[in-house]
Formats: C-alpha cells, structure tokens, sequence
C-alpha cells in the first residue's frame, strides 16, 4: 500500500457524530434512519434483521420507532445483548422490547430473544446460537448502546477472558460472558455478528457518557475499552447519536 493510503487507513476514523439538542430530536432522527435502513433491505430483499440493545437509554427511540411506517412483518427484531434472567424480570432486555418496540405499527415484526430457560449461561448462548443461525445475516441494522465503564453490547471490561470475547474471528454467534461489573451473567451477539452490519449506530445520552466515549476514542490509555474495540471492527463507519 503506498504511504498515503497506509497514512490515510491509520487516520481516518471509524466513526460519524451527530449531536441532538436533546434526547427527544435524537429519538426521532435515529428512527428515521433505521426505518430508512430497515426500508430499503425490504426492498432490496424482501425482508429486514434488526438487532437493538437494552438498558434504560433506548426506550424513547423505541417509542418513536414503533410508529414508522414499515411493512413491520416482515422485519425480525433481535438483542444485541440480554442479561440472563427471564422475561418475568425488570432486568429483562426482552421485555423492555416487547413493551416499548413491538407495540403500535412495530407489533407485527417477529421477535427472536437471546435468552432461554436453561441450567446456564453457556447453555443458553448455545441453544440461542442455534436458533440464530437459521436467520438471514448480516444484520442490516445494529443500535449498539454503552455503558459508563465503556462496555458496548455484553463486552464488559473486567469480562473473563475479553480477548476470546473479541475474537474478530468468531464463528459462534451467541456468546456467554461473565463480568463482576455487569450484575448478572450475559449473553452478547458476537464481534462478528455485530462489525458485519450494514449499519451500525451507538446511541448515548449524557455529558458522562459522551466523555468516556471520547476518551475512548482520543486517548491511548483508553483506547482499548470495549466500545473502542468494537467501533474499530465495523465494517462500516458507526454513526455515533448523542444528545446531552
Ligand atoms: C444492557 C445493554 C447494554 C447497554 C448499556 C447502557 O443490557 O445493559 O444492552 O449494552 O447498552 O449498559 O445501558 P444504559 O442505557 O442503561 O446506560
């Protein structure tokens, strides 16, 4: 590669800002988006895999997201990652989707979850794999979310075995993933499955939010925090929504 391409590869950022005024303009522009992604791979090939995360930041988006006008049917919403309790539980990242995502115009998508009622994690991520591994890939929608320790998806930081986790060359789908700063065990989608998609956003809310991001993502100390890892490993630039 000549010196320029090499300079110009090392350089150019894997990422995209687009800053809101406040959580409400930044629900409804991300929905845009990812109905527009969504859209288009109806079009394309006459379905749509979407996979979004859980926590307490993306309930608003989902709100919005829930009344686009799609041919929800044939969208498949999927978790970029789940904690391992059941759906009976306020942890559970399936029913935050099932309460807030697939209601109104959104209800008829199909709903696949990471979780299952097995003796362990492991088992669960195995059994969940399977199931996923029947849909159609790459996703073409990804909505990562992170955390103030700088996890994205079920990375954690202090996760046993990170690297593993990280593994650009997974060929599993679903892994477990056990981190002291994640509360319970976790089940996460792959580096793979999640650097593959069509479209990657992260969405964050908050001054804190935003300069663990930065810090991320300028300085050195930082960079190697899960979120910078993952942004690094997309396939494509990750467009970054964040409001204050
Ligand atoms: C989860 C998530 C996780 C989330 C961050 C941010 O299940 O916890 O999917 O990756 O995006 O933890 O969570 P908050 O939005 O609650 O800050």
């Amino acid at each position: 590669m000549a010196r320029e391409h090499l300079m110009s590869a090392v350089t150019t950022p894997n990422w995209h800002w687009n800053r809101f005024a406040d959580g409400a303009a930044l629900a409804d522009a991300l929905a845009d988006r990812v109905a527009q992604e969504l859209a288009r791979a109806i079009a394309s090939r006459g379905a749509a895999l979407i996979a979004v995360s859980g926590g307490t930041t993306p309930g608003r988006f989902f709100e919005v997201l829930s009344n686009r006008d799609l041919d929800w049917a044939k969208v498949t919403v999927t978790l970029v990652d789940e904690r391992f309790v059941p759906a009976t539980s306020p942890r559970s990242n399936s029913a935050l989707v099932a309460a807030t995502l697939l209601q109104n115009r959104a209800r008829a998508a199909d709903f696949v979850p990471l979780y299952r009622a097995s003796a362990s994690a492991e088992k669960a991520a195995l059994e969940a794999g399977a199931d996923l591994e029947k849909m159609s890939w790459p996703l073409d929608a990804a909505v990562l979310g992170m955390g103030g320790d700088g996890h994205t998806a079920s990375f954690f930081p202090d996760a046993g075995g990170l690297d593993a986790l990280l593994d650009p060359g997974s060929d599993k789908s679903i892994l477990a993933v056990d981190a002291p700063g994640a509360g319970e065990p976790r089940l996460t989608l792959s580096l793979p499955r999640l650097a593959d998609a069509r479209f990657v956003a992260l969405h964050i809310e908050g001054n804190t939010k935003r300069d663990v991001l930065e810090g991320a993502l300028f300085s050195i100390a930082d960079q190697k925090l899960p979120v910078r890892r993952v942004l690094d490993a997309a396939q494509r630039p990750v467009e970054i929504f964040w409001a204050p």
